[in-house]
């Protein structure tokens, strides 16, 4: 990857608007909405803002809750990812994004084209950013193309006046609708089918369990009309799952759609297996799934046999990998 996966988090009123026209800070989500963004910001090595939003709300931009900051330690991360604010002009000295929770988080404070500033931030080895707001950074990381997911939590309020949610013409994929509490979750992806899906299964590697032997993987096996049949990642229901065959243990074998879906996985499916009598590689064949996409090759633990992927292409599945995708593949497994 080139640039940072990026993840847009907003919260909306119904009427779409990001605040209302009082200087007063207006927080639409409800407590479940703000603990599931916490969720979100534990899970990435840099959160950005612009400038107008540390005038406006004064964000701390931390990881509020302290297992969640304990958990990134134990993989090797900061307890808190890297802040960074967008701007062209000096921020108040006293702004608590650069004054509170120090030991926690650095913040940069950086300007220059969206394109730069990723460029800028991949070389400080960020994989995945949040951009959390405000109105003027969604619009100009929209409008540049440069989203990769958007989240957008749609609180029950109309507001009537403030600072809208606004992007440039596109056309966003819907992936989840989620009630959280009394708002409601709405993802998107951007992007081609194969880039946005497998995006998808990358951040769904993201949830496994913490293994220190064992990968951290993420699946999704999609119908050729866009349906998703299913999702998996690793340990999701016991220790010894694998992503692939959790998501095909949720399938109906008999499905007619199985023939003409991609799975889509963030590592190459295991061709060989120590912890259970079947690998991954058998049950896609056994499924008659059509076609896998993945983004790393299993590194090879069995010296002299067939990966997962030759066996499937020798059987006719088509097989893609794309290697762009690879480093965000392996970030949940850079300190097994
Ligand atoms: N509901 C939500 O989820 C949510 C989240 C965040 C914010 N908000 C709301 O959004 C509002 C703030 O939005 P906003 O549009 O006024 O401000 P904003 O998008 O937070 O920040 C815009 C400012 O960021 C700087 N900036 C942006 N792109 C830049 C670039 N490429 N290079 C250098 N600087 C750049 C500029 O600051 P300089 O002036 O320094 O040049 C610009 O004026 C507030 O009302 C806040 O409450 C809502
Ligand atoms: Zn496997």
């Amino acid at each position: 990857m080139k640039r940072p996966h990026v993840l847009a988090s907003a919260a909306v009123s119904v009427d779409g608007f990001l605040d209302d026209a009082s200087p007063r800070r207006l927080v639409l989500s409800g407590p479940a909405d703000l603990d599931r963004v916490d969720a979100e910001r534990a899970g990435v090595d840099a959160i950005l803002v612009g400038a107008g939003t540390v005038r406006a709300d004064d964000p701390r931009l931390l990881v509020r809750d302290a297992d969640r900051r304990a958990e990134r330690v134990a993989k090797g991360l900061g307890p808190s990812p890297l802040r960074v604010v967008l701007s062209s002009r000096a921020l108040d000295p006293a702004a608590r994004v650069l004054t509170v929770g120090r030991d926690l988080a650095d913040t940069l404070v950086l300007g220059g084209a969206p394109e730069e500033v990723l460029g800028e931030l991949a070389g400080h080895g960020v994989l995945r950013l949040m951009v959390e707001g405000g109105a003027a950074v969604h619009r100009e990381f929209l409008a540049a193309g440069l989203v990769d997911e958007l989240q957008l939590a749609v609180a029950p309020r109309l507001v009537g006046d403030g600072p809208r949610f606004t992007g440039a013409p596109a056309t966003a994929h819907l992936v989840e609708t989620r009630p959280v509490g009394p708002d409601v979750l709405l993802r998107y992806r951007f992007g081609d089918a194969d880039a946005r899906w497998l995006a998808e299964a990358c951040s769904l590697a993201e949830r496994c369990p913490p293994s220190r032997s064992a990968f951290s993987v993420g699946c999704v096996v999609v119908a050729a009309d866009g349906t998703v049949l299913a999702t998996g990642h690793s340990r999701r229901d016991d220790v010894l799952d694998h992503a692939e065959e959790v998501a095909l243990r949720d399938l109906d074998r008999d499905d007619p759609r199985l023939p003409g879906a991609t799975m889509y996985t963030s590592l190459e499916p295991c061709g060989q297996r120590a912890s259970r009598p079947v690998t991954c590689t058998q049950h896609i064949l056994d499924a008659r799934i059509g076609r896998v996409v993945m983004a790393w090759r299993e590194p090879p633990l069995f010296v002299g046999t067939p990966s997962g992927a030759a066996r499937l292409e020798a059987a006719g599945v088509e097989v893609v990998e794309c290697p762009d995708y690879a480093e965000l593949a392996r970030r949940p497994n850079q300190h097994r």
